[in-house]
């Protein structure tokens, strides 16, 4: 079954860049002059998405003023505002409340009747990834071929070449076919970090995926146990000891814009683009 619809969660608190995210929501953050969520939007689409819900906050409402409220006329005839609004037609984008920032899979729960029982991805938007076949279309790509399994997206770091960027051993994993792996464990993100050693490998995964529409009852199953924030850590681990989680390396770049250091570092490549 083909992928054509799309979560992109948006209902979080922003606590690493404050204070700015006391008043503007973190994913309207512009990375040269683009909202960080418009780039995710824009992958959406250009891997063929057709329905996007965003998860937001009742005060994040600035999002969807931003994507769908009205413009002075004055301004109708702007370049950026045509094309912002060519953007929003090209998918139907829907918004759903979380209530309290209680962590992605809360947000992600909210838009089971949107999804329907279809197969659909998620896009973090403040991960944002550089390449020429969209991110999340290269999941959709494997879904399709394989639609037993969920997907999610992978990048290999080498201890000594960009140390400190990830904790080792983030994703356990066997190696199937050229970049493709099965998942057989995930490290909880929150666990204490070690820096990778000299020429160690480790791998990690990032805010792209692909569900299976069963992951609900996942969710729903571990959401009794979950104390605090509710991420994603159970449910891919749960999928993983099942088999049922396969994860593909990705050969684009990668800019985790959800803190200050990945944030510049991402408006100075954009910049000098
Ligand atoms: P993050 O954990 O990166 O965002 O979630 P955050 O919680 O806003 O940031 P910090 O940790 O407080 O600094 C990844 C994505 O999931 C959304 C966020 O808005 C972000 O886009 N999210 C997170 C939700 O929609 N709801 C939540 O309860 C948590």
């Amino acid at each position: 079954m083909k992928v054509k619809k799309a979560i992109i969660p948006a209902g979080g608190l922003g606590t690493r860049m404050l204070p700015i995210t006391k008043s503007v929501p973190k994913e309207l953050l512009p990375i040269n002059m683009k909202p960080m969520i418009q780039y995710a939007l824009e992958e959406g689409v250009k891997a063929g998405i057709k329905e996007i819900l965003i998860i937001i906050r009742k005060d994040k409402d600035l999002i969807r003023n931003y994507l769908t409220g009205k413009v002075d006329e004055k301004l109708l005839n702007r370049k950026e505002i045509k094309y912002l609004e060519k953007l929003t037609r090209e998918c139907k984008i829907d918004f759903a409340y979380q209530k309290y920032a209680k962590g992605l899979m809360d947000a992600i729960s909210l838009g089971e009747d949107f999804v329907n029982n279809e197969p659909f991805a998620v896009l973090l938007p403040d991960n944002i990834m550089v390449s020429r076949i969209p991110c999340i279309k290269q999941l959709i790509d494997l879904f399709s071929e394989r639609d037993k399994y969920s997907y999610i997206i992978l990048k290999k770091f080498v201890g000594g070449i960009e140390p400190g960027e990830v904790d080792i051993g983030g994703v356990e994993y066997e190696l199937i076919s050229k970049n493709i792996y099965k998942i057989t464990h995930i490290k909880n993100k929150k666990k204490r970090k070690v820096k990778l050693k000299n020429g160690e490998i480790g791998i990690k995964n990032f805010g792209r995926y692909v569900f299976k529409e069963d992951v609900f009852d996942y969710i729903k199953k571990f959401r009794t146990e979950y104390r605090g924030e509710y991420d994603d850590t159970p449910i891919l681990n749960e999928l993983a000891s099942e088999g049922r989680l396969r994860g593909k390396l990705y050969n684009g770049l990668i800019f985790d814009t959800g803190n200050t250091a990945g944030y510049n570092k991402a408006s100075l490549y954009f910049m000098n683009k």
